[in-house]
């Protein structure tokens, strides 16, 4: 050992320990293992020799190959490019598919998103609404608000969806004053799955949920929000539902959790 160069050394500790680490996570399936390499490894190097960003190229694969004006089409061609060229963390199209059941039973007039990323699942959803309905999705990310600004400006959605920059638990008490809602209608949480249940519990405190207001969780098995999982499926405040389906882009299973806010209850 000791005549060994201490980088090589390094490089291969390094490489044991991500070693340990993949297979520690195996259990998760290795769809979920290559998301991670995708992701953590190759996008990395790809983003330095490109000189731009996953969700830049995204951008502009829609730009220039999706129909302006046509939400549909920008909404497949993401789906086609996430499937094919670079896995992205949009909800996708098998769990939107029951997005899409879900807005089209209850027809909201108000629905805030956490956490927008590019901006597909607020074109998923702001295609979807009723004439003068709108969507409220926070973004804590300027760069990835930027995006979202594209992308609804290029499906032709923009003035459906108002998108407010920072952290949901800053902007969320800022609701009522500051932008004119009283209560919501329903609530997408995908943001970091840590923030769902303080924010749920933030969003009720704030006044803003009323009797039948709908949140929907995406994620909640895979990377999984137990707390906000136990927290809505033990409380009688809320009547929950759960659709099982599969992480975007990948065979892995997840799933969505529907909770019906039926009112703050006695304990
Ligand atoms: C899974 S992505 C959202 C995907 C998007 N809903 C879609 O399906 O197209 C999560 C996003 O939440 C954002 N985010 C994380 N924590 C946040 C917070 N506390 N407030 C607002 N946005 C947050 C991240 O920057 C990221 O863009």
């Amino acid at each position: 050992m000791l005549g060994v160069p201490p980088l090589l050394l390094a490089a291969v500790l390094l490489g044991l320990g991500l070693l340990v680490f993949l297979l520690s996570l195996r259990r998760w399936g290795w769809g979920w293992l290559l998301v991670i390499w995708f992701e953590f490894v190759l996008q990395p190097i790809y983003n330095l020799v490109m000189g731009d960003t996953k969700e830049q190229r995204i951008l502009r694969h829609v730009q220039q190959h999706a129909k302006r004006g046509d939400p549909q089409s920008v909404l497949d061609v993401i789906d086609t490019y996430c499937s094919q060229k670079e896995w992205a963390m949009h909800v996708g199209d098998k769990k939107g598919h029951i997005m899409d059941t879900v807005i089209q039973e209850y027809k909201p007039s108000l629905v805030l998103e956490l956490g927008a990323y590019c901006g597909y699942s607020a074109v998923r959803m702001a295609r979807l609404l009723q004439p003068g309905a709108r969507l409220i999705t926070m973004e804590i990310n300027p760069d990835f608000a930027a995006i979202t600004q594209q992308m609804l400006d290029f499906a032709g959605l923009q003035d459906k969806v108002t998108i407010l920059i920072g952290p949901s638990q800053d902007l969320i008490p800022q609701l009522k004053q500051q932008h004119d809602v009283d209560t919501l209608d329903m609530v997408f949480l995908d943001h970091w799955k840590d923030r769902y249940l303080p924010d749920t519990l933030l969003l009720e405190e704030c006044g803003l949920l009323r009797k039948g207001t709908v949140l929907l969780a995406d994620n909640v098995i895979i990377p999984g929000s137990p707390e906000f999982l136990a927290y809505v499926r033990k409380n009688n405040s809320f009547e929950c539902t759960h659709y099982s389906s599969y992480l975007e882009y990948t065979n892995v299973v997840d799933g969505l959790e529907k909770a019906i806010y039926k009112g703050k209850m006695q304990a």
